[in-house]
């Protein structure tokens, strides 16, 4: 059920609509188009439909490493090797090398957010060999083997239309007595943002259309840790109101880190930046600038097995 309806908090009348819209999409059978999900999710994280992404770390960079810091803070990770999956811009994977981690991979589905993250080690005179990233899905094999000792992934399960498999994955490429530590979106994650989107963008175009972002309560992510035989589960919740200066700026926050990929339905360049525009001038009209922040941090440890001696 969970990935047919919205999970997630809306006004009455907007969730009933998006509901509505979604079981649509759910009867033409374009939830199962797994593969064209994530390309668009590919494609907005690469800039393909708006530009509003550029602007990732600028409007976002501050909101996004208060998260990757409290993700952090409940991790050893001195000395640790370290797998950041979904990593965007490098916030998590650039703060884990401050803290002392002694290698980091950091995995992204878009090659513009991996290629600003190469920008930034070349920039910041970085080591390549301690710090590398890669183009790579986290629903696929990352890797061979299991040498990570901490995987991480900051506000990227919400993407994931199979989020057991991405679960299992992590778990996978860790070493035994591994780490793992997420933050992903709950459900009352920019609500107020998704609303004012939904209420305005152009249903004759959107019909049909189902949104591909996941979000979940702790409950949800404490099963799919519990699933994977995790020990040392630990799950909590945090929620916080982002205070922005305008309702412009909390426009192209929202607008930015998640890559509004909803416009791809949108034809042409000019059609979708006019249709943002009206959604800018919404959340003006609205006064919109407290954006509730959903966040559900989840810890666990991959279990040693313990060899049978037969002798
Ligand atoms: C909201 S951003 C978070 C980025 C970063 N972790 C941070 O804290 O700033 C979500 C990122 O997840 C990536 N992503 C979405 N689906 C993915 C997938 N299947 N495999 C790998 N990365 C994915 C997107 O490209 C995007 O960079």
């Amino acid at each position: 059920m969970n990935n047919i309806f919205w999970g997630g908090k809306l006004t009455i009348p907007i969730k009933i609509l998006i509901n509505t819209n979604f079981f649509i999409s759910w009867l033409l059978g374009k939830n199962k188009n797994i593969p064209a999900m994530k390309h668009r999710i590919r494609l907005g994280y690469s800039g393909t439909y708006t530009n509003h992404v550029n602007l990732y770390d600028k409007t976002g960079g501050k909101h996004y490493s208060h998260i990757a810091e409290i993700l952090l803070n409940d991790i050893e990770i001195k000395g640790k090797t370290i797998l950041d999956v979904g990593c965007g811009t490098g916030i998590v994977s650039f703060l884990a090398l401050e803290k002392g981690a002694s290698n980091i991979l950091g995995i992204d589905l878009s090659r513009k957010m991996i290629k600003s993250c190469e920008k930034k080690v070349i920039d910041n005179n970085l080591d390549s060999t301690i710090i590398q990233f890669k183009q790579t899905d986290a629903e696929s094999p990352i890797i061979k083997g299991s040498s990570f000792q901490v995987v991480l992934s900051s506000l990227m399960l919400g993407f994931i239309p199979n989020q057991l498999k991405v679960i299992q994955e992590i778990k996978r490429v860790l070493e035994p007595g591994g780490l793992v530590g997420i933050s992903t979106h709950g459900p009352e994650h920019y609500w107020e943002a998704c609303d004012a989107t939904f209420r305005i963008i152009d249903k004759k175009i959107a019909i049909g259309y189902r949104v591909e972002f996941w979000p979940r309560n702790e409950i949800e992510i404490k099963s799919l840790f519990k699933k994977c035989d995790f020990k040392n589960i630990k799950v909590y919740r945090l929620k916080w109101k982002e205070q922005f200066d305008s309702p412009e700026k909390a426009y192209d926050f929202f607008a930015a880190t998640s890559s509004s990929w909803w416009f791809s339905k949108f034809p042409t360049y000019n059609r979708r930046m006019k249709e943002s525009r009206r959604i800018r001038a919404y959340f003006k009209l609205k006064g919109i600038k407290r954006i509730s922040m959903d966040v559900i941090l989840a810890y666990g440890e991959k279990p040693i097995d313990k060899k049978v001696n037969y002798a």
